[in-house]
Order: structure tokens, then C-alpha cells, then sequence
């Protein structure tokens, strides 16, 4: 039985007696947070250097000495299993003259890591454990030395990582917050499997990827959505959790089936938001996690995960989940197309004198209130 994922005791998120948007009103922003680069320098430091980000899926480290590695905004780090189930984290910098000590971006097996250049040895947790022809450096520079240890956890099947390291991290449960773990802990992530992977290259700021996912405005013009699509989705609920955001579109058809109970994860499409730049979105029978990387203040590596229910093909009824949804995702895929191609547009106006600002509107206010975030979390 493929697992189908129901509401049960989680709060009803939408209909008559819940109110769709948070309190906040039509407003408008500036348009500098997409193009500053000093806004984003101080962004690597204090938001993507200190909140929980992620990093791959923990069935790509299953057994000990399993690796994958991050890299984004300047940084790279490689993520391996430890003998004891745990994972461990580290930055992949040489401590010697600073080149990355691994080279790919996953593999099997690792019992240490020796760097490409002149042999340092780094074990599986980043400690130093060799240098050749040591006795030619002092002993006192080179005690204590590692790669430095980045924090590490997994929720959801999901591996996070916090560059602010182990000591200084906030925990990762308390970053996505008791609400959303239940409500999305729902579709039991942590049972899933990994079938795909896509990454595109974008010449915009990671956080217009972000904004794209935290409004509907955009689905009937730019994904062509028939008119009940958009009837639905104005009833759409949105919700701001902290620095997170939840947001449940009743699936086109089901309107009906909703009223009988809101169970919003059997027929709504529920998306979440964790700050600063992981999107969940699930629709009941495969999720999908947008996941845009900046690589500078206005490019991004922008990955789009797909996740599934595990079975056996020669059931048939898995057989047809898995036709149904492969149905589901490659139409998915193009409409995700689209977006990326609204992203070549804001491309050509990203130094235009006639772009100022923007003008929101109620609905789509987790866009003002995830760039107010960003905007506190990064003063003085
Ligand atoms: S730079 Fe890594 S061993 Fe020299
Ligand atoms: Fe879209």
C-alpha cells in the first residue's frame, strides 16, 4: 500500500472558520534587496551562514563512510556517515594552503580524505589525522588542527546543515518550528526515495526564486491554469509560522471532497516554507523541494528534488501510482519552465533605471514579510 497522506490530527488550515491571509495588507517594497551586493555579503554572514540550509537526502549517506557534499554562496562542505549512524560535517577547505580536499560530489566507502596537493589527511569528522613529512612543520601550528566542523542534522529523510557549526547552531527542530513539523511530518518525507534531481542555472538572486513559490498570483497567467484553478486558489489559505510560511491551494475537482472534512493533505496542494530558502511542496502523492543555492547576489543554482512513495512494481497498484505520478512530475517539470523563464525576463531589467519597486498585494504578502526577515536579520 502506498502511503496516502491524511490531516489527522493536525489543525484545519483552510475553509470557512480560518482566515486565508495573515493580517498585513497590500504593500511595497524596494527592489534593491535583489541586486544590493552589499545586502548580499551580509546575507552569506548572518542568514546563510547561520541558518539551518539543506544539503541532500540522507539516503545518499546511508552507509558509514557514505559522503555527499554541499556548495553554495562560497562555501563548500562535505557531509559523511559515521560508524554510529550519526553524520558529521565539515568544511571542505585544506588547512594547509586552502584548496577543496574532495573532489566529487558523493561517493561511497571514504575512511579518510587526503587533499589533492600535498597529501594532507583528514578523516571522516574533517579532523587532521596526517601530514607527510611532518616533522618540518612546527607541532604547535599543527595542533588541533581541522577542517572546521559544520553543524549537521536530518529531518524528513532531509540532511540540514548550519554553517554556523555545532557550538553555535540552533537546534533544527526548533528552525522549522512544531507546526510545520506536524503538518508536513504528515506525508512521512523520512519514508520516501530520491527519483530525480533537476538543477538549473539562473541569472537571478536566489530570493526571486523564493518569492515565485510564496504567492499563486502568478499560476493563471504565467502557468496558463484553466479558470477554475484560479477559483480555487482564492481559496487558497496563507500562513506566517515564525519565519516560515505554510500555504494550502485546494487541488482543481476536489472542492467539494475538502468541505467534507479540510483534510488539506489529501486534497490541497501544501506548501512550506523554512527560512531562508527550502521549499517544500506536496502534493499528496509525490513532494517536491525547490531549492535555490545562490552562487552570487544575482545567480543561483536552483534544484528541484523529487521525492516518491517506495513500492514494488510488479503490484499493481503501485504500478499505477508510479505511472500516475510520473504523469504528475513531467508535467510538473514543465511547468517549473515556465518559472524559470520569468527569471530570464527579471534578467534583462536587473539594471534598469525604470525598476524601483514592487507593488504587492495582500495575497501575496509572504513576499513582503520574508524579505522584512531577511531585512532584520541581517542589521546591525
Ligand atoms: S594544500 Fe592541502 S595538503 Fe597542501
Ligand atoms: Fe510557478
Amino acid at each position: 500500500m502506498v502511503h496516502i497522506p491524511t490531516r489527522g490530527e493536525v489543525p484545519v488550515r483552510l475553509g470557512p472558520t480560518i482566515t486565508p491571509t495573515p493580517d498585513y495588507g497590500p504593500r511595497k517594497m524596494s527592489r534593491d534587496p535583489y541586486t544590493d551586493p552589499v545586502q548580499y555579503e551580509l546575507e552569506r554572514e548572518r542568514v546563510l551562514g547561520t541558518h539551518w540550509i539543506l544539503a541532500g537526502r540522507s539516503e545518499q549517506a546511508k552507509e558509514p563512510g557514505d559522503w555527499v557534499s554541499f556548495e553554495g554562496h562560497g562555501e563548500t562542505v562535505v557531509i559523511t556517515r559515521q560508524p554510529d549512524g550519526s553524520l558529521a560535517a565539515f568544511h571542505n577547505v585544506c588547512q594547509h594552503r586552502g584548496p577543496a580536499i574532495v573532489k566529487d560530489w558523493q561517493g561511497c566507502g571514504a575512511r579518510r580524505f587526503t587533499c589533492p596537493y600535498h597529501g594532507w589527511v583528514y578523516d571522516t569528522t574533517g579532523k587532521l589525522v596526517g601530514v607527510p613529512e611532518r616533522e618540518d612543520f612546527s607541532e604547535e601550528h599543527l595542533k588541533g588542527v581541522r577542517a572546521p566542523a559544520v553543524a549537521v542534522d536530518e529531518w524528513g529523510g532531509w540532511i540540514w546543515i548550519n554553517l554556523a557549526g555545532p557550538e553555535k547552531a540552533g537546534s533544527l527542530a526548533e528552525a522549522i518550528g512544531p507546526e510545520i513539523m506536524a503538518d508536513l511530518g504528515r506525508f512521512a518525507m523520512e519514508g520516501m526515495i530520491l527519483h530525480e534531481v533537476v538543477e538549473w542555472d539562473v541569472p537571478v538572486s536566489y530570493k526571486a526564486i523564493v518569492d515565485g513559490f510564496n504567492e499563486v498570483y502568478h499560476v493563471s497567467e504565467l502557468h496558463h491554469t484553466p479558470p477554475e484553478f484560479t477559483k480555487q486558489a482564492r481559496v487558497a489559505s496563507f500562513h506566517i509560522v515564525g519565519d516560515n510560511y505554510m500555504c494550502f491551494v485546494p487541488r482543481p475537482d476536489t472542492l467539494d471532497k475538502l468541505a467534507e472534512n479540510w483534510d488539506h493533505h489529501k486534497y490541497a496542494i501544501c506548501h512550506y516554507v523554512v527560512f531562508p530558502n527550502t521549499v517544500f511542496n506536496c502534493n499528496p502523492e509525490h513532494v517536491q523541494v525547490f531549492n535555490p543555492i545562490p552562487l552570487g547576489v544575482d545567480r543561483t543554482r536552483f534544484l528541484c528534488w523529487e521525492i516518491i512513495y517506495p513500492g514494488d512494481m510488479n503490484d499493481p497498484e503501485y504500478a499505477e501510482y508510479y505511472k500516475r505520478t510520473m504523469a504528475h512530475w513531467a508535467a510538473l517539470k514543465v511547468v517549473v519552465g515556465e518559472d524559470i523563464a520569468i527569471y530570464e525576463q527579471l534578467e534583462r531589467t536587473k539594471q534598469s533605471s525604470a525598476y524601483k519597486e514592487h507593488i504587492l498585494s495582500a495575497r501575496e504578502c509572504k513576499i513582503h514579510r520574508y524579505h522584512e526577515t531577511m531585512a532584520n536579520k541581517i542589521r546591525d
